[in-house]
């Protein structure tokens, strides 16, 4: 079974909660890397620890979510074998998945609600890669590609 981890920072954790529920509709064993409460914390934390558990191949795919998804996203790509994509709207989602086969899925619990969340990671965990030229273009610039 394909898994998934997800963490945020303290202004993505009400919809990190919301969206956790909704996962179990999707054939991935998923983890809550936390964190587990509204409590300050660093968005950097739990971007690398999400990163790092996606470029070791730990997990297939992770979801981060802060306040914008901004910063989440900019640690993430940090990252040769994170393709992290900032989705707050349901075409990116979509295309992220297939053009640009991104593993890790990052929103902003400021700016979305849970309703267009849910269709956003709908659409991201159910959309297949498309191959092809865009599999050249992606070898053009990551170290390693660790599709499904
Ligand atoms: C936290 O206040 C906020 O800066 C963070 O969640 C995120 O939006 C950063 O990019």
């Amino acid at each position: 079974m394909p898994s998934l981890i997800i963490g945020s920072d303290h202004a993505g954790f009400s919809l990190k909660e919301a969206i956790k529920p909704f996962l179990s509709e999707f054939n991935y064993e998923t983890n809550d890397l936390g964190p587990h409460n509204e409590e300050s914390v660093d968005y950097p934390d739990f971007a690398q620890k999400v990163s790092r558990l996606v470029a070791d191949g730990e997990y297939n795919r992770g979801i981060l979510i802060c306040g914008t998804g901004i910063g989440m996203s900019m640690v993430a790509n940090r990252y040769p074998e994170v393709r992290a994509a900032l989705c707050n709207d349901l075409f990116s989602a979509i295309m992220c998945r297939r053009h640009n086969d991104a593993n890790i899925l990052v929103m902003g619990g400021r700016v979305i609600g849970i309703e267009l969340a849910k269709e956003i990671v709908r659409a991201w965990i159910t959309t297949p890669f498309e191959g092809g030229r865009h599999s050249d273009r992606l070898d053009k610039f990551c170290n390693c590609r660790n599709s499904e």
